[in-house]
């Protein structure tokens, strides 16, 4: 087939790796695709940084918006992240007959309505597996291979920092701060933590994970959120007594109330039976349980944070999208027929 054209936006942690990966592989992609993939250009907030990188000079620009509006690209990945300039540059992308993959979990979360409206008006996919628990298929997972099933519950370790310091507390007894400082350093943490040790982060995935799991709609305002900020390690010690580790849970469910079913998500530091499969999820991995009415309980079990694991994910979709575009389809799309009350029940 004709060489399907790929631009990359955002080219740091897991960008880079996205660009290493897709030139070290390139034949063994086009296998797999059926056609070459062909990276047309990076966009980057700074030219002239050292990156080590295997692709030609000229590739990179800091004209993101016009990488994406030139109109022949068939594939934008989006791993800048953020709100803007990462929502009008997959709003463009799409509307300029380009396929979407993203990470982006914070805009997903925020206003993925919005683009999964223009994903479906532009009749082109837009996929977004690594925006939750980094390289574990989750997304795929609750958007096809349960799709014939009904989800009750979904619980999730899905942020790898958090678990990491927990964890370090748990078993050093490491003080919080150090643990952070190394969650850091080996790159887990977001470059402000806060949306890690606040919840922000598991709390947008849990509004992801919910809007899939539920076929309805969720933003990470309809998340109930606490951090692990109060942990103490006499929380610790005391849940250890109890035979419990204290992971930060994102619970999602769904429940029947007078008015009908309703659903609700939550974030906050849960304590869990050792005999509890979540409670085997050491450092900074993950793991997305889900409970659901056919299938019975599955977990689902990774890295879900750092740039390799994460560009597995990106690379997975790009090979996804890739096919489709070949083969002129596309994908799943949103499935929200039930639009469910959420409720807030707090930390229940
Ligand atoms: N900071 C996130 C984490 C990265 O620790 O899990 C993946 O979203």
């Amino acid at each position: 087939g004709r060489p399907l054209r790929v631009a990359l936006l955002g080219c740091g942690v897991v960008g880079s790796e996205v660009a290493r990966l897709m030139t070290r592989d390139a034949e063994e992609l086009a296998q797999r695709v059926g056609a070459p993939l062909e990276l047309v250009g990076i966009a980057v907030r700074r030219l002239g940084r050292e990156r080590d990188l295997d692709v030609p000079a000229d590739l990179f620009t800091t004209d993101a918006a016009g990488l994406v509006s030139r109109g022949d690209i068939d594939v934008v990945i989006e791993v800048i992240g953020g709100i803007e300039p990462a929502r009008e540059l997959i709003l463009s992308a799409l509307d300029n007959g380009a396929s979407v993959v993203t990470a982006n979990k914070a805009l997903l979360a925020e206003d993925g309505a919005t683009l999964f409206e223009a994903a479906e008006k532009a009749e082109r996919d837009l996929y977004f597996e690594a925006a939750v628990a980094g390289a574990i298929p989750i997304v795929r997972p609750l958007r096809e291979s349960l799709a014939g099933d009904s989800v009750e519950r979904v619980l999730g370790i899905v942020n790898g920092t958090t678990n990491f310091i927990l964890d370090a507390m748990t078993t050093n007894g490491t003080g919080f701060s150090e643990a952070l400082d190394e969650a850091q350093r080996l790159g887990y943490a977001e470059a402000d933590p806060t949306a890690d040790i606040e919840g922000f982060d598991a709390a947008a995935k849990a509004a992801i994970l919910s809007g899939l799991a539920f076929h309805t709609r969720m933003t990470l305002g309809d998340v109930h959120r606490e951090g692990i900020t109060e942990v103490s390690a006499a929380d610790i010690r005391s849940a250890s007594e109890m035979g419990c580790v204290v992971k930060l849970l994102a619970i999602c469910e769904k429940r029947d109330t007078p008015d009908g079913p309703a659903v609700s998500a939550r974030v906050h530091p849960a304590m869990i039976p050792l005999s509890h499969p979540l409670a085997s999820v050491r450092g900074a991995y993950n793991a997305v349980f889900v409970e659901s009415e056919s299938a019975g309980q599955l977990m689902f079990y990774g890295p879900g944070a750092g740039g390799a694991p994460t560009a597995s994910a990106v690379l997975g979709d790009v090979v996804s999208v890739a096919r489709n575009r070949r083969n002129d389809v596309f994908g799943p799309g949103e499935s929200t027929h039930a639009q469910l009350e959420v409720l807030d029940i707090g930390r229940a």
